[in-house]
């Protein structure tokens, strides 16, 4: 069987996938999985994980150096990258939200929102869709500070335990989208490399029917 390198988020979806993969026989050794390596073989040699950055995982697949990658729906609505989304794997239960600490501003007819997001397209999208004007702010990460500190008038961000938001003083007001981890395809390798890859898809599907 031809090899096969799978993306694999790094963060939050990483040991869960790893989990969901190690149920289906796909183990990376523990010593590798405990270094600082980001390329690794699994034990049987038919597979090479990558650990990338959850944006990067899209980049890696549509361009063929990984062929296939997990990662979370919230990733994919804001990539713009052509993939096949074979399976929902499940996994890494989570929603994308918009979030304040000043509610009223979003129910009045307020003129522009200022939205700070890691998340521009969806944001501009959902927002959009409701005729809504905003301006916004893109912002790498800990955007929960934004509303805050007055950068912005809300959030939009993602929401796993609720956590981050209550210890921060906002409050979850509407759901954009619920997410969770999907395995995506390249469609080159899905042509080329068809029997590996069908055979992956049928092991994770059936894993995740049983509830792993
Ligand atoms: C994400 C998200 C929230 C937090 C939500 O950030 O942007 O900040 O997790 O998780 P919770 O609901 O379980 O509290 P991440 O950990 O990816 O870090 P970042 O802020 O640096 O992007």
């Amino acid at each position: 069987m031809r090899e096969l390198t799978i993306a694999i988020a790094k963060g939050r979806l990483q040991g869960a996938t790893l989990k969901r993969l190690r149920h289906v026989g796909i183990c990376a050794p523990d010593e590798a999985l405990a270094s600082r390596r980001l390329s690794v073989r699994d034990e049987g040699g038919r597979y090479r994980f990558i650990f990338v950055k959850p944006v990067d995982v899209p980049v890696y697949v549509e361009h063929g150096i990984a062929d296939c990658g997990v990662v979370g729906l919230d990733v994919l609505l804001e990539s713009e990258a052509d993939l096949l989304q074979p399976l929902d794997l499940g996994i890494g239960l989570c929603r994308v939200v918009v979030a304040t600490d000043k509610p009223e501003l979003l129910s009045d007819d307020f003129g522009v929102l200022r939205v700070a997001t890691k998340y521009p397209r969806i944001a501009a999208e959902y927002f959009g869709s409701r005729g809504i004007p905003v301006e916004i702010i893109e912002l790498a990460g800990s955007v929960e500070l934004a509303p805050i500190l007055g950068l912005s008038d809300c959030i939009v961000d993602l929401v796993e335990t609720g956590r981050t938001l209550e210890e921060n003083g906002l409050r979850e007001i509407e759901v954009v989208a619920d997410c969770t981890a999907r395995l995506v395809v390249n469609r080159a390798s899905f042509q080329l490399k068809a029997g590996a890859i069908s055979r992956l898809i049928k092991m994770l599907g059936e894993s995740a029917e049983g509830g792993a």
